[in-house]
């Protein structure tokens, strides 16, 4: 696509720890970091140092849902900072970087995001970005009064719809509305504050919003679908993606998808960042990446590994012997993924690993894309994916943090700046400008006939 400027987006995601579900027990990692303000704050200013888009965190209404036994031995979605509030006290402490919250369209009601967003937005000087999340698991909908996820399609109808909703509600102002004049005493103009008067069978929703649009119009839409569905809302909003691909020509498949998607959708495809998820292991030469990759993978507990790799499965692995095979037949398969499912257990019988070592396999970085090598070798299969058009830069997702995010950023981020696939500097003032993303035109405005914008 012609309109990157040869330049890649770069977002750092991060699980309090790091991303492997050993993460934690690292002693390059902060133990209590799920709860350590001071370890976000470092981590968001190492990023900013190193010039990222976008700082990114993730996040779940709920316990992650699995055995006691696993998830007393790891940190991720156990108890952590809920991600708006952590934001907002990161704005204050950084100046460029965009700040990525996610919010679920399944369990939050639309004039929430809107709101929240929208403050946000003002709060940083226009570096807000929402990921919308539709939330497929029990573990959330159980703690909103709702027995079971709603279905998949349903979860994307609603994802459309809250999407359009908090939008509308995004332009209640518009941007010139609140004049404030006190020598005729009119604080706003009367005509530039906007009734929503949104109704379905799901939502009714009134408005106006109570706060003033947002500096860049509306945050930064971001998403991270990878089915059908997933992909048809990222096509019609979606401006960044975090995606899931394992291999280049997965990666390059889902990125000409999506792009076509958008054109269909009315949408420049040069607006919308397709970000895979990577977790590196770089040091500074591939023997000690490869060392440091074993270390952490041999402080996965075998109780977290097989119930990882249980739910990877979707079957109860409790009472079979974690030195031996995955049993043949299986349980019953009663959810994950079907294509988990058929993957592993053709691993698992093809190379005879035991339960033990299936489940470190897998659990590390939970089916995500895991690179291991010296600062070139990592450089070079960024610039591979980069430049083959199989994406638009990466969700940089550290194994353990800050160790981990560290080593990124002195012995990878140098390489790519050098080869000009990176920016050096921050050259605009909002997370639209430093994204190459337009900003978009209130409805209200385009109804009256100004600009059209995307
Ligand atoms: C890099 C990445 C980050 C994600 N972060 C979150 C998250 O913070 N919270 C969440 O509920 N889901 C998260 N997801 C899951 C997606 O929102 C989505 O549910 C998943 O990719 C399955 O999408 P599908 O149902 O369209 O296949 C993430 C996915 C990826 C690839």
């Amino acid at each position: 696509m012609g309109a990157r400027n040869g330049k890649m987006n770069l977002a750092a995601y991060y699980n309090p720890t790091g991303h492997h579900v050993a993460s934690w027990r690292h002693p390059r990692a902060v133990k209590d970091a799920h709860i350590n303000i001071k370890h976000y704050v470092e981590i968001a200013q190492t990023a900013e140092r190193a010039k990222f888009d976008l700082l990114f965190l993730a996040d779940g209404n709920a316990v992650r849902k699995a055995h006691i036994d696993a998830i007393s031995r790891s940190t991720q979605f156990v108890a952590h900072f809920e991600p708006l509030t952590l934001l907002s006290a990161l704005a204050m402490v950084t100046e460029h970087i965009g700040l990525v919250g996610t919010a679920s369209s399944s369990w939050n009601a639309p004039y929430h995001i809107a709101r929240k967003f929208a403050s946000l937005d003002h709060i940083s000087g226009g570096r807000a970005a929402w990921n919308v999340v539709t939330s497929g698991n029990d573990a959330e909908s159980q703690n909103f009064g709702v027995d079971h996820a709603y279905a998949h399609a349903d979860r994307y109808d609603r994802a459309h719809e809250v999407v359009d909703i908090v939008k509308g509600l995004w332009d209640s102002f518009d941007d010139d509305a609140f004049v404030r004049d006190t020598e005729s005493g009119l604080f706003f103009e009367p005509d530039a504050m906007h009734e929503l008067n949104h109704k379905s069978e799901r939502y009714s929703v009134k408005g106006p919003l109570n706060v003033p649009r947002p500096i860049q119009g509306y945050p930064v839409v971001i998403q991270a679908g990878a089915s059908d569905a997933g992909k048809e809302l990222a096509g019609a909003t979606a401006e960044a993606i975090f995606s899931p691909h394992l291999n280049f020509e997965s990666a390059k498949a889902y990125y000409d998808d999506v792009k076509a998607r958008m054109v269909k959708y009315g949408r420049d495809p040069a607006h919308c960042k397709i970000l895979p998820g990577l977790s590196i292991h770089v040091r500074p030469t591939e023997a000690e990446a490869k060392e440091d990759f074993d270390y952490i993978q041999s402080l996965i507990h075998p109780i977290v590994g097989r119930e990882i790799l249980a739910s990877m499965l979707g079957v109860d692995l409790s009472d079979f012997d974690l030195d031996k095979p995955l049993p043949d037949p299986l349980p019953v398969h009663v959810g994950g993924s079907r294509g988990h499912y058929d993957e592993l257990t053709a691993l698992g019988r093809k190379t005879g690993m035991t339960i033990r070592e299936l489940g470190a396999h897998s659990a590390g970085a939970r089916g995500k894309n895991v690179f291991v090598g010296s600062p070139e070798q990592v450089a070079d299969y960024m610039e591979e994916w980069f430049q083959g058009e199989a994406c638009d830069g990466f969700t940089i997702m550290p194994p353990y943090a800050p160790g981990a995010f560290d080593d990124f950023c002195e012995l990878v981020m140098p390489i790519l700046k050098d080869r000009g696939l990176f920016r050096t500097e921050y050259t605009g003032s909002t997370l639209r400008e430093n994204m190459g993303l337009p900003r978009p035109e209130s409805r209200y405005a385009k109804k009256s006939g100004s600009a059209a914008a995307e």
